[in-house]
């Protein structure tokens, strides 16, 4: 479990994550501060792209660095996002995302955070936002 200090550290490396986002198309701007077992943080933002297929989600940006760095193993990741860059309501990630958090974490306690500001925010675990994921352990 989180604590208090660490899930206000998050939410804010998330939102100072905004102004990065690459959203020509959208301006919906994501970011994202994924938590390693290490305990770095991996920043994430979303970067879209003119052929549209290729745009990439804030969390993605955050697993891939990690990943690419020899870093699997997570316990949480925040999200935050808003129009024009100004949080207003929960973002919560896309089934792509969630498909890729699946491979690299435990979803009975990975966790999370989806803030609209360091007082305003809900914890949820991967499991209750992909009940019954397709993992790696159905391939083992
Ligand atoms: N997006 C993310 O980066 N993460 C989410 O959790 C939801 C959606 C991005 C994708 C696209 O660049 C923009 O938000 C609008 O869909």
């Amino acid at each position: 479990m989180l604590d208090n200090t660490r899930i206000k550290e998050l939410i804010e490396i998330a939102l100072q994550q905004l102004p990065y986002a690459y959203v020509p198309y959208s301006h919906f701007h994501v970011g994202a501060a994924l938590l390693a077992k290490n305990g770095k943080i991996y920043t994430g933002c979303n970067i879209e792209n003119a052929g549209y297929t290729p745009s990439n989600c804030a969390e993605r940006t955050a697993f891939f660095k990690a990943v690419s760095e020899g870093v699997k193993e997570f316990d949480a990741i925040c999200v935050t996002g808003g129009k024009d860059g100004v949080p207003t309501e929960l973002t919560a990630p896309c089934g792509v995302c969630r498909q890729v958090m699946m491979e690299f974490c435990d979803p009975e306690t990975f966790e999370i955070i989806l803030a609209v500001s360091t007082e305003e925010y809900q914890i949820f675990r991967l499991k209750d936002l992909l009940p019954m994921g397709f993992g790696p352990k159905n391939l083992a």
